[in-house]
């Protein structure tokens, strides 16, 4: 039998913030699958108790304390409520989500702020909080392909994901080598906040099929193999990189 480190998260200590919708509750209902202890939770206390029963209907054992990235006391005390239960957190995953959708010129400063605020300070938040308890593991932040581009009226997005590709690899040298720290950049992947954006039928959608080298969007689970990978030991030799999920969009030139 080869001796190498197993793709899994059974038996590990896993928080999602942003984990009751979209990408983030697709991670935490695999691994929960998979045999972990799972808290996935965000700002609303009625989808933190629904994704928690999803998560016992795999076995597995949860916790439901509701969280917001802004707010760094509530990031504190649900890493408080894990240790407290759990003994340990092995597994953070990164996965809350905001934007706002307008021309650079007419943006409005309070609007700048508050996507920096969830997606780049947020991160930055739950990431210093979680690594201070935890004594080895592994750090996923969802970062996007859109880190990358220059995607129209999105500026705040896109330099958010650029600023957590940095924040990533920085926390990643600082944290070595008990903790390591990834990032996932998906491309077009169908979520409650994009279904209107790039949904059936949509302009954007043709765009994204003709461009994407899978030749269409992703489902929210085409995206947890990679989160399961980086969580588990089989990525024991990697940190501080970003896995692109995203259908070689990127990778696409004339
Ligand atoms: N879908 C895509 O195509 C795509 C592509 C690339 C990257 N991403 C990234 O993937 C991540 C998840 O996106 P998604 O498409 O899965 O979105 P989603 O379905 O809207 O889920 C977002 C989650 O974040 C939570 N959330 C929002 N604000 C929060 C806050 N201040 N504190 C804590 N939790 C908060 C939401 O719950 P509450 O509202 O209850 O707080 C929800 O659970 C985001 O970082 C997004 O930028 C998505």
């Amino acid at each position: 039998m080869p001796d190498y480190p197993p793709v899994t998260v059974r038996e590990k200590t896993a928080v999602v913030i942003g984990g009751t919708s979209g990408i983030g509750e697709a991670i935490a209902l695999a691994f929960a699958e998979d045999g972990a202890n799972v808290v996935a939770t965000s700002r609303t206390d009625s989808a933190v108790a629904e994704t928690a029963r999803k998560i016992e209907s795999y076995g597995a054992r949860t916790l439901e304390q509701s969280c917001d990235l802004t707010d760094r006391d509530s990031i504190e005390a649900l890493c408080e409520a894990v240790v407290a239960e759990f003994g340990d957190v092995d597994v953070l995953v990164n996965s809350g989500a905001a934007a706002a959708r307008k021309p650079f010129l007419d943006l409005e400063e309070e609007e700048w702020d508050h996507v920096l605020d969830v997606l780049l300070t947020g991160v930055f938040r739950s990431c210093q909080v979680f690594a201070r308890e935890m004594t080895e593991g592994s750090i996923v932040n969802i970062s996007s392909m859109s880190a990358d581009l220059a995607r129209a009226r999105l500026m705040p997005y896109c330099t958010a994901k650029s600023g957590i590709n940095a924040l990533t690899r920085c926390a990643a040298r600082e944290l070595a080598p008990d903790v390591r720290v990834n990032a996932i950049a998906p491309g077009f992947v169908m979520t409650p906040l994009t279904e209107e954006e790039y949904g059936e039928g949509t302009a954007l959608r043709a765009g994204i099929d003709e461009r994407a080298l899978t030749g269409r969007v992703a489902r929210r689970e085409e995206i947890v193999g990679s989160a399961v990978y980086l969580a588990s030991d089989a990525a024991s030799y990697t940190t501080g990189e970003v896995l692109f999920v995203d259908g070689g969009f990127t990778r696409n030139a004339l």
